[in-house]
């Protein structure tokens, strides 16, 4: 029940009483909420909360920590009062929250953990950029009166990561994810394995990582056949795995771990030769592109090494989804390969065509794979490929070569979530044209404001839509060494989509989210992020060499 008036009317008056009350930032709240009425009144942020008894446990930790933050932000002690008053509405939807700020009080309402935490982020992204650090805020803080009622239009907001191409720490990870908590994302697509490094320690299979986990060089620029001779690798713990799934839930984030089979699998078949249709010798790979290395799937003992891979992947990532990848994957040697051609022989694969033949035999793979994850309460994701030939329904279609593959799963009864390399989703794509300012990388042309135009329901007719879980971008990181690259490719852009999986079709405004873009520079620039310039006019990244020599003039 909603109490306390008395206890309320105290903290107005102390809030009444103080100083004068500092200038509310402009309202530049990055996604837009849903609804947003702004008043001319502000708040004058002060540690006096009410967490009722009906929030959440979980969520009732994070607004704890947020009281703390704001009492170290304004310097005042930390008290029960109903300045800010948080209450459990069962009314609202999962991911839902009510904020309402008056100049005497604020009152929040979710009815989840997630719905808590992004009213706080939504908060935050309401106070001056310092309140991301842990110093002091001079002036203190107030709040603009406002009163907003949101929930994202997508149930799935994902950012992928590669870290097989490249490396990334486990801080550099929850870096990654600290800023996608920002703009509300909720999912992590962590891929985990590839022909240039397996990441991920298995305990059944210590070669993966002994061996698959390390390449003797990388390619240098476009030079693919040649590389650098530099031994590079890294992976992570099941220790590490654990803390990073755990730090992303805190933060609203499933991540959800990809093993990329059966292509793109030349690290693991490195140190497990006997699971490949010729039996090796194999070399992690030192260059990019598709190998036609594959897995025998003729062989038992392939379905074997999954199941077991596959099983401690489920005992450390509880995601209700696992991605198996499916991407990519040559059908060559499988024509070759006696034990594939009797199992497509048991199977009653008939088809001449080496490559449709295929396409069959990946499908037996992949309901194979999805029956016993399924087995075990979890569904499959799987990159476009695995539409191709017939299908057992019950997979999520992640479409990446354009949106056809999404398109054709949801007008087929099937789940989709949109990633499109076509519509500006990858995000190792150029951000502009300026070449010969563009730090080096893969090509294509991906620019903010293409991002943010992107609608995941082109094309898709209205009485499929509800299959369209949601939007993500990629991350590939063959040409991509370095942190500050990485956050280059990844800021402002993400902002961009978030928006897209956030916003209702009729909230999105290329022009309001531009004027909440010195906001987002100067949050980067307080939490250490670096981002690409290329919206403020200026292009490039030091310490990375540019995709094309500069003009002569
Ligand atoms: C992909 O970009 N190969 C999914
Ligand atoms: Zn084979």
């Amino acid at each position: 029940m909603r109490k306390s008036f008395i206890i309320s009317a105290m903290a107005v008056v102390f809030a009444a009483c103080g100083q004068k009350v500092a200038e509310p930032v402009p309202f530049e709240v990055v996604p837009q909420p849903m609804e947003v009425s702004l008043g001319q009144g502000a708040f004058k942020v002060v540690p006096e909360f009410n967490i009722e008894e009906s929030v959440p446990a979980e969520a009732a930790e994070r607004i704890a920590e947020f009281q703390q933050r704001i009492s170290q932000a304004t310097g005042k002690k930390a008290r029960a009062g109903e300045a800010f008053d948080f209450y459990a509405d069962p009314t609202l939807g999962p991911e839902e929250y009510a904020i309402d700020i008056t100049a005497e009080r604020v009152i929040v309402r979710a009815a989840t953990y997630n719905g808590f935490i992004f009213a706080i982020q939504t908060l935050k992204q309401m106070m001056p950029v310092e309140i991301y650090g842990t110093g002091r805020i001079k002036g203190g803080i107030a709040l603009q009166e406002a009163s907003i009622k949101d929930a994202p239009r997508f149930a799935y907001r994902g950012m992928h990561l590669d870290p097989c191409r490249h490396f990334w720490s486990i801080d550099e990870v929850k870096k990654y994810l600290d800023i996608m908590a920002v703009y509300k994302l909720n999912r992590f697509h962590w891929h985990l394995t590839e022909d240039q490094g397996w990441r991920m320690e298995i305990k059944k299979y210590p070669k993966l990582t002994e061996v698959g986990a390390w390449r003797n060089g990388t390619v240098i620029r476009k030079n693919w056949d040649t590389n650098d001779g530099i031994r590079y690798g890294g992976f992570y713990t099941q220790e590490e795995m654990r803390e990073v799934v755990a730090y992303a839930a805190k933060l609203g984030i499933t991540v959800i771990p990809e093993i990329d089979l059966p292509g793109h699998m030349v690290a693991a078949l490195t140190a497990y030769p006997e699971l490949g249709c010729t039996g090796g010798p194999y070399e992690v790979w030192t260059r990019w592109g598709v190998s036609e290395e594959v897995l025998c799937v003729g062989k038992e003992e392939t379905f074997t090494f999954l199941e077991n891979v596959l099983t401690e992947v489920m005992d450390i990532f509880p995601s209700e989804y696992i991605h198996i990848g499916g991407d990519e994957c040559p059908k060559t040697r499988w024509a070759e390969c006696p034990l594939c051609q009797a199992r497509m022989k048991e199977l009653g694969i008939r088809e001449k065509n080496p490559v449709k033949a295929g396409q069959l035999l990946q499908n037996y793979v992949t309901a194979r794979i999805q029956k016993f994850l399924a087995d075990h309460g979890r569904k499959v994701i799987g990159w476009d490929e695995i539409l191709e030939g017939e299908l057992a329904p019950g997979a999520t279609i992640m479409s990446w070569r354009g949106t056809q593959g999404g398109i054709q799963a949801a007008k087929s009864d099937m789940d989709a979530i949109m990633t499109p390399s076509s519509d500006g989703l990858y995000f190792d794509h150029y951000q502009t044209r300026e070449l010969d300012k563009e730090p080096f990388g893969i090509g294509g042309y991906a620019p903010i404001d293409k991002v943010y135009s992107y609608d995941p329901y082109n094309g898709v007719p209205e009485e499929a839509q509800h299959h369209i879980l949601g939007v993500q971008a990629n991350l590939w990181t063959e040409y991509i060494a370095t942190p500050e690259h990485l956050e280059y490719m990844l800021l402002p852009r993400l902002a961009a989509l978030s928006e897209v999986q956030w916003c209702q079709v009729g909230d999105k405004d290329y022009g309001r989210f531009s004027k909440a873009m010195d906001r987002q520079a100067s949050l980067y620039e307080f939490l250490g992020y670096t981002y690409c310039r290329a919206f403020w006019g200026e292009t490039g990244l030091a310490g990375v060499e540019p995709a094309e020599p500069a003009a002569e003039n």
